[in-house]
């Protein structure tokens, strides 16, 4: 009897665990990241605003694209673009107000598309009023202990944790916890193990980090009130200290999931966390991955550059992103969604100085979009806005303002960013006379902005090719040119070939048993794909890609 109900609470428990709540809209979902100092100006002072983006509704559903990502927009000091929150409870003015907010969230929603904004779960500026009162000598305030604090700086810490101790000489102690830039002091969740020689190492059942918790269900719930329809989690992993395994960071967001799946189940939670594996078992219903170095021969971090794949030379490789990929997208089938974007505010854009001819965008975006999870496309990839490289650092930005510049709509001044001055608009645009634009490439069938609609579409019209449809790799993965995979639902069943390289390819791959692949999209009809017995033959012009399907 004893081993019956042992063996019932644990299958209930995996079944509970497995059986992840998602609201339903996500399976359709397709983002477009808006970076929102950037995207359009409506007041004329060179900042983008959200009476800006309202205004350009019409363009981002003309993509094919039903939900809006936000970065922040909170008050802010604006040292890390907004990632340093003064007020997590307003709207910077330079955006617009909370009642603004709410029009803009009605606008979306009447068109059937959603909102997410972006919580800066753990960290605020060294400006908000819950640090300076945190910093007076008084430990009893309400605020007193939302941070860490300690008197002296041991000598048993890590490199890394060393790095964190930001010096302040407050009142309250000499030392805070910082979590990126020095202003960015860490809103305290906890210690994981607290060390009983350092005391401002709070456990996390602890009052301070408990309040601190509270905190933040109350600003998740305040802006999900105001009709937004999630949050994409800033630094998600990094919430509680010393938690190399993040099993008590995973335990905490298991429980605020719980409660906000019980609370708003039609919200969606996505994690910067670049660990599916992970923020999935948190209970999160999207996480990005790494894109490896298919586009970047830098990832975060790393010093020495290594090829990268999507290049004209063809020398790249494609096994680490692989194993990543298939182990992140394996472990995490049907709990939780992996997401590959094209691009975010952190990194360099896939359009750069040696990659930016259409078609070899055109080929990074087949790939991008037509891998399972959810589509995540950062603003102006979808026209091939370039990376431009020594743009000034901006509120923080350093080399990431490359990749934040001004959205180009059309050939006016500013590229009808804005009707500021040129020398006030928030980043410098791109230089060139011949940068693309919406309006350039709106009216040309070849365009990439063109190419990317269609591709939406396709994705849309096919539950293979959609979040959910089954992906494996076809090709073998030590000969990276051409990628082969296929995408498969049922009988709907499609096979997608990518090469980037500067030369004509040939691979031949197992089998799929079909009676015909047909041609249905890609940037060159002059691809092949033949049936065969045992194997099946594929050749790809240089830098192309197509997509068939099987019948
Ligand atoms: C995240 C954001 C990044 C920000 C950092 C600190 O990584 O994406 O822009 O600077 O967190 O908040």
């Amino acid at each position: 009897m004893r081993t019956l109900f042992c063996f019932l609470i644990g299958w209930l428990t995996t079944t509970l665990v497995a059986a992840q709540t998602h609201p339903n809209w996500i399976k359709q979902a397709v983002f477009y990241q808006i970076y929102p100092s950037s995207f359009q100006d409506s007041d004329g002072n060179g900042i983008g605003d959200l009476k800006g983006i309202q205004s350009r509704l019409d363009y981002i559903q003309s993509l094919g694209i039903n939900t809006i990502w936000l970065n922040p927009i909170f008050k802010s000091a604006f040292q890390d673009g907004g990632y340093d929150v003064i007020d997590f409870y307003e709207v910077d003015p330079r955006f617009g107000s909370n009642t603004g907010l709410v029009d803009f969230v009605n606008q979306v929603h009447k068109r059937g598309m959603h909102v997410v904004l972006d919580l800066v779960a753990g960290h605020s500026s060294n400006q908000s009023e819950w640090f300076k009162q945190s910093m007076q000598a008084d430990t009893n305030l309400r605020y007193s202990n939302y941070y860490i604090w300690a008197p002296h700086k041991p000598t048993d810490l890590t490199q890394q944790e060393a790095s964190r101790w930001v010096e302040a000489n407050a009142p309250r102690g000499k030392y805070y916890i910082k979590n990126f830039y020095d202003i960015q002091p860490a809103l305290n969740f906890g210690y994981a193990k607290p060390n009983p020689n350092h005391p401002w190492e709070q456990p996390v059942d602890a009052p301070g980090p408990q309040a601190v918790r509270s905190e933040l269900k109350n600003v998740i719930t305040f802006w999900m009130e105001k009709g937004v329809d999630g949050f994409r989690v800033d630094l998600a992993a990094s919430l509680i200290k010393n938690d190399p395994d993040k099993k008590a960071t995973i335990a905490l967001w298991n429980e605020l999931n719980a409660w906000f799946d019980e609370k708003f189940p039609n919200g969606l939670l996505i994690a910067e966390w670049f660990n599916p594996k992970q923020s999935i078992a948190a209970g999160f219903d999207i996480d990005f991955l790494k894109p490896g170095h298919l586009f970047s021969p830098f990832e975060r971090g790393q010093k020495a550059p290594a090829k990268v794949y999507f290049d004209k030379a063809g020398e790249g490789a494609i096994i680490n992103w692989y194993t990543d990929f298939r182990d992140q997208y394996e472990s995490t089938l049907n709990k939780g969604y992996i997401s590959l974007p094209t691009g975010n505010h952190d990194s360099p854009r896939i359009a750069d100085s040696s990659r930016h001819d259409p078609d070899q965008l055109k080929v990074a975006m087949t790939f991008l979009l037509t891998l399972p999870g959810i589509p995540f496309v950062y603003y102006g990839d979808e026209i091939g806005m370039n990376y431009i490289p020594n743009s000034p650092d901006v509120e923080g930005s350093h080399a990431r303002s490359g990749t934040r510049t001004p959205m180009q709509w059309d050939g006016s001044q500013n590229a009808g960013f804005s009707a500021a001055s040129t020398n006030k608009i928030y980043i410098p645009q791109d230089p060139d006379p011949n940068r693309p634009t919406v309006a350039k490439q709106d009216k040309d069938s070849n365009s990439l902005l063109n190419y990317v609609r269609k591709l939406l579409a396709l994705r849309a019209s096919s539950p293979a090719l959609g979040s959910e449809g089954e992906w494996a790799l076809v090709s073998d993965v030590n000969k990276p040119y051409p990628i082969i995979y296929r995408r498969f639902n049922g009988a709907d069943r499609y096979i997608i070939l990518i090469n980037p390289s500067g030369n004509p390819v040939k691979a031949d791959v197992p089998t799929m048993k079909a009676k015909q692949a047909r041609y249905v999209f890609g940037t060159s009809e002059k691809s092949n794909y033949t049936i065969g017995k045992g194997t099946d033959a594929v050749t790809v012009p240089a830098v192309s890609a197509a997509i068939y399907k099987l019948d």
